[in-house]
């Protein structure tokens, strides 16, 4: 894997979201914060109110019509739910600019899987975002599909800069790396809610708990990402030897949690398979045999 943060600005284009719910929106806030022109950012959703919000939340136009979104665009990111894809990519297929980028952020779904649903030679680029997007702090892994040429996977790096960290990787790896960027803001929002829940259970207000367990996150990350030291050597560093830290991760291991975890990372990995249409194990062989 690459890490691949555009360098020089490529031209930015007419850009279309379709399906603008919680994903689609932070990634547009995101690219209008970096300076996308209002003026060239089209958004869609299906219910009126969320369109009128849209469009008064951000000063662009927000539609209804699909195939109306993309016949100028030069970046058409689908935003739907893996239930609402292959509709919309039918639909939008007839009217698509024969040099248009379509970036998939839809879960499971691979670049020629998302091909067959368009016309032959169209450049499709796989990308999983996650909620960090909502703050500039997405880490989004990206892929390009076989009709992608470099210019145009470099403009679609472009615009996911806007809402964070970009790493490209071999689509062989996409389902593995997607995980971890997609899946893992779950795992962490259930850890930070137990860990204040056991707070609440020794007399702390869950006000108090939760500003503790928040902060202590956002440190411990920030000195992981900052000092790039190996978790087990920081985990070793601040668990000295009869200390209350190692009881507490002892009992840890007395719970299986490192196993707990890793066993629902593998269950994520499945299931995102299972989401865009392919056996939730056949994917395990790819991941290893990138590493032999
Ligand atoms: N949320 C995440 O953290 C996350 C992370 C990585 C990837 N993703 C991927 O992002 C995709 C969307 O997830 P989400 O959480 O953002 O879902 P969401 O909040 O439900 O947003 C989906 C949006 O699609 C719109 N929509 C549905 N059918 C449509 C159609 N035919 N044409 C145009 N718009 C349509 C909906 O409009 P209405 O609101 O008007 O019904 C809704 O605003 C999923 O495929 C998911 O795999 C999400």
């Amino acid at each position: 894997m690459a890490q691949n943060r555009t360098d020089s600005i490529p031209q930015r284009g007419a850009l279309a979201v379709l399906g603008a719910g919680t994903m689609g929106e932070a990634i547009t806030s995101a690219t209008l914060a970096a300076g996308w022109p209002r003026g060239l950012v089209t958004v869609t959703a299906r219910t009126p109110e969320r369109l009128a919000g849209l469009a008064e939340r951000h000063g662009i136009r927000a539609i209804s019509s699909n195939p109306e979104a993309v016949r100028s665009a030069d970046l058409v990111l689908v935003a739907v739910k893996p239930a609402q894809y292959p509709a919309v990519l039918e639909e939008i297929a007839p009217h698509l600019r024969p040099d248009a980028v379509v970036v998939s952020v839809v879960v499971g779904w691979t670049t020629e899987a998302v091909a067959s649903h368009l016309p032959a030679g169209t450049a499709v680029v796989r990308v999983m975002p996650n909620i960090g997007a909502l703050v500039g702090a997405s880490m989004s892994v990206m892929s390009a599909g076989s009709a992608c040429s470099e210019e145009q996977l470099a403009r679609v790096q472009d615009l996911m800069a806007a809402a964070g960290e970009v790493l490209v990787c071999a689509e062989s790896l996409h389902d593995a790396a997607a995980i971890v960027c997609g899946g893992a803001p779950a795992l962490l929002f259930a850890f930070t809610d137990a860990m204040i829940e056991g707070a609440v259970s020794l007399g702390l207000s869950r006000a108090t708990a939760t500003h503790l367990a928040v902060q202590t996150f956002v440190g411990s990350s920030t000195l992981l990402a900052q000092t790039g030291e190996h978790p087990v050597v920081l985990r070793e560093r601040v668990s000295s030897p009869g200390g209350a830290a190692i009881a507490g991760l002892m009992e840890f291991d007395r719970h299986g949690v490192r196993p707990a975890v890793v066993a629902s990372v593998r269950t994520c990995f499945e299931r995102a398979r299972e989401l865009g249409g392919r056996p939730a194990d056949s994917g395990r062989e790819d991941v290893g045999s990138t590493h032999r």
